[in-house]
């Protein structure tokens, strides 16, 4: 083998846009392999500018190789969820629609479900958030990602500037939503010491320099100046004005698609419009980020 072939350890592989705004799908890549840096990179950069990339066709591949899948995009961190975790593999959690919460009540519900982005009531988010279906089912049970950095350059000025420079408090749930929130998150909060971690609502990319919306509405406590429930009242406004069709992609998985998700210029959302007595379980790992300015 010559030096340049040795290089291309994915020779067939092929990566297509979804559509112009978000998107795009790889195949003919197997993460069972040993992948080259020049591939890495091609991948690595793909996330960035479509927001969202779709491996597909690893069904095949161990839990260990899909951490070292994982950690080609960076250093993985713990989900703070520490209840559902994969055997071994404290850097996997499992997102499954059979878990149930203290109380044997389903531990996410649909009407739980709302556009965000992960883990903002930590000091440093993922930047990655990568989900990998293991069981899914027949239809429906999409993840929906919005590419909320062409959405917020969509927005008409005296909006922008109204959130520009607008802060977050961010919380493990928002105290406006704790009627209706699973009672173990509830709990957690109501016992937390911690006070909110504040984060900017329009946030700036580290890698491009573009901004972009960025919130998990069931978390955020308050936007400067309002309450809790002005606060999810703007936050709804705002994503009704950010999650238009064009910005959206919404994935139906096939069993061994790994979704590679940039959390710092999107929002996504589960979709619960599924048959219920169908399985569905996705593994989650999230890339350590930076602190968002
Ligand atoms: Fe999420």
């Amino acid at each position: 083998m010559s030096a340049a072939a040795s290089l291309v350890s994915a020779p067939s592989m092929q990566i297509t846009k979804v559509k112009e705004q978000i998107g795009a799908i790889v195949t003919g890549i197997d993460l069972a392999k040993p992948v080259d840096a020049a591939t890495r990179k091609a991948l690595y950069d793909a996330v960035v500018e479509n927001v969202v990339l779709v491996i597909r066709g690893q069904s095949h591949i161990t839990p260990a190789q899909l951490q070292a899948a994982g950690e080609m995009f960076g250093e993985l961190m713990e989900d703070q969820n520490r209840r559902y975790l994969v055997d071994g593999f404290p850097l996997i959690s499992v997102l499954d629609n059979r878990h149930l919460d203290s109380k044997g009540q389903p531990a996410k519900v649909g009407t739980n479900a709302t556009w965000h982005t992960d883990h903002t009531n930590q000091e440093f988010p993922p930047k990655f958030t990568m989900l990998y279906a293991v069981a899914v089912p027949d239809k429906g049970g999409a993840t929906s990602v919005c590419n909320s950095r062409a959405a917020y350059e969509s927005l008409p000025d005296d909006l922008k500037r109204r959130i520009d420079g607008a802060k977050t408090e961010n919380t493990l749930i928002s105290s406006a939503r704790m009627k209706t929130g699973n009672p173990d998150v509830v709990k957690a909060q109501l016992e937390s010491q911690k006070p909110p971690t504040v984060h900017p609502l329009v946030r700036t990319h580290p890698e491009t320099g573009t901004k972009a919306v960025w919130f998990h509405k069931s978390k955020t406590e308050t936007v400067t100046g309002m309450s809790p429930e002005e606060t999810q009242d703007f936050l709804q406004d705002l994503t009704d004005k950010i999650t238009q069709p064009q910005f959206c992609y919404a994935h139906e998985y096939q069993p061994g698609d790994l979704l590679i998700i940039d959390d710092r210029a999107s929002l996504h959302k589960a979709g619960f419009d599924y048959d219920h007595s169908q399985h569905r379980r996705l593994y989650r790992m999230l890339v350590r980020g930076d602190r968002p300015y």
